[in-house]
């Protein structure tokens, strides 16, 4: 997800988004880097939100930090979440962000299809984790699965995909 938006086929250039399970911040970090007017890293875990805070200070760029996306107080024009759905009851998730946002961006290696009907599958790429943990090969595609496809007003996302 972060290559994606670094390499612009994620439009996130002046939009407020959200980065729902950040762990340690490399999606809202990479958003912030591209562009997008206000990143909220969001993430259960106090210690993620503190990573976070830290890996954006390093990098320079203002990366707001929530418990909860029910915190965050202004509209949002997108919701991304990389890594979260990586077991059946996480897909509770999915109505989390739709609550927030109609444009919802997930990417993962462990749904090789999506039950989530609102959701289109509309990409997948091949890579390791960093380390690779030489985890199980079909670990290695990530694939992607959008709420509103295509995006509106994006015409480079369009083409790119
Ligand atoms: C596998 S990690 C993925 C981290 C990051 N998105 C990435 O790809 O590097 C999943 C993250 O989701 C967070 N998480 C789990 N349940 C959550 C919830 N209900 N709300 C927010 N974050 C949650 C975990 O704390 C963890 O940081």
């Amino acid at each position: 997800m972060a290559r994606r938006i670094l390499a612009g086929r994620l439009d996130v250039r002046d939009k407020v988004v959200a980065d729902f399970g950040a762990g340690s911040g490399v999606v809202a970090i990479a958003a912030k880097m591209a562009g997008a007017k206000r990143v909220f890293a969001c993430d259960i875990d106090a210690t993620c939100r503190e990573l976070t805070q830290l890996n954006a200070a390093f990098n320079q760029v203002d990366v707001e930090v929530v418990s909860s996306l029910d915190e965050v107080q202004c509209a949002l024009d997108l919701v991304v979440a990389s890594d979260v759905l990586y077991e059946a009851a996480n897909l509770r998730f999915l109505d989390m962000m739709l609550g927030v946002c109609a444009d919802v961006l997930v990417a993962d290696s462990r749904l090789k299809s999506m039950p989530d009907k609102r959701f289109r599958y509309i990409d997948r790429v091949y890579t390791t984790s960093f380390p690779d943990y030489q985890e199980a090969l079909e670990n290695n595609e990530v694939r992607f699965y959008r709420s509103q496809w295509p995006p509106s007003g994006s015409v480079a996302e369009a083409k790119e995909t």
